[in-house]
């Protein structure tokens, strides 16, 4: 049967049966989800940040709820490149879902490190570079703060790779569009933001900070009007294909960042709440472009219209 409307969507040099992602550090290794989301359907599964070793996160409690979101300190926990190609890629290729592997380091070296490893393997659609992570004290953290980092990071993972490259941008910087100006500079294919927001919780009676790490960074509704406007900057500034990424849990919310110029969106925290909302994002999106008469979503992309100011 031919679909009632045409999702798929050109994002740079890969092509996705549709427009809806599920965001790195919210799916775990896309197994853990099989059996509540049906994982071919969606665009794609961000899996959770690797890096060249196993590291064990931040100390506990390392997620707290806040006004419309949660902020987190997980401290990028994950198993290392290593038993990631070993123990998760292969359930992900057996069942062909779409994978592209979200990366870190410490060091341009080590960024290096776990892409080539990345690199020698089959069934990996792309790799999406972390240059930003509020959680961790030391190295990765300045990568995505400055310009000239940010650009030199991304050239060394696209140095050592052939898999498209996908610059993860966070918004605590003084203008996302000159650092994404930068890592297009730097070889980026494409560019996601945002990652989460710098925040910090305390408990009033008794007097500490509701985070084992004290700090963590803040995700969810409450930060999507933040992210539109950061992905609106970078779509204006560069010719790369943007990546949406913020608060988004409703198909109404991913048609917004569509509207002003995402090629794609990623769906974070809501699934922790509802683990089935990018497969009803989808859905909405295609209702949605049904009752408007439209065919492809790929028309409706960066058709905002602009009051002359
Ligand atoms: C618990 C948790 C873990 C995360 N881990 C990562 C990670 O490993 N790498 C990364 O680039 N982003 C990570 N993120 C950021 C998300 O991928 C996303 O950029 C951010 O949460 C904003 O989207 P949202 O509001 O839809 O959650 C994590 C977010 C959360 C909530």
């Amino acid at each position: 049967m031919k679909e009632r409307v045409d999702l798929t969507v050109q994002v740079g040099p890969i092509v996705l049966k549709n427009p809806v992602m599920v965001a790195s550090g919210t799916f775990g290794y896309g197994r853990e989800m099989a059996d509540l989301v049906p994982l071919e359907q969606l665009g794609a599964v961000v899996v959770k940040g690797i890096s060249s070793k196993p590291r064990p996160g931040n100390h506990p409690p390392r997620i707290v709820e806040a006004t419309a979101g949660l902020i987190n300190s997980i401290g990028l926990e994950n198993v290392g490149v290593e038993m990631f190609i070993r123990d998760k890629l292969p359930y992900l290729r057996k069942r062909n879902v779409p994978t592209i592997v979200n990366i870190f380091g410490e060091s341009p070296e080590e960024y290096v490190e776990v892409a080539s490893a990345l690199s020698e393997v089959d069934g990996i659609l792309a790799l999406e570079v972390n240059i930003s992570c509020p959680n961790v004290r030391s190295g990765g953290i300045c990568f995505g703060a400055s310009a000239e980092m940010a650009a030199q990071v991304v050239r060394a993972v696209k140095d050592s790779t052939h898999l498209p490259v996908i610059a993860k941008l966070s918004p605590q910087v003084t203008s996302i569009a000159q650092i994404a100006k930068a890592v297009e500079g730097g070889g980026a294919d494409i560019i996601s933001c945002i990652n989460t927001i710098p925040a910090m919780a305390a408990d009033i009676y008794t007097r500490k900070p509701r985070l084992g790490n004290v700090f963590g960074g803040l995700s969810g509704p409450a930060i999507k009007p933040i992210a539109l406007k950061s992905v609106f900057d970078v779509v204006r500034e560069v010719s790369v294909p943007v990546i949406g990424i913020g608060g988004i849990a409703t198909a109404e919310d991913a048609l917004e960042f569509l509207l002003v110029g995402a090629r794609a969106v990623q769906v974070g925290t809501v699934n922790f709440a509802n683990p089935m909302a990018s497969i009803e994002i989808i859905e909405g999106i295609k209702n949605f472009c049904e009752q408007q008469n439209i065919s492809r979503i790929e028309d409706y992309i960066g058709t905002l219209q602009l009051p002359t100011l």
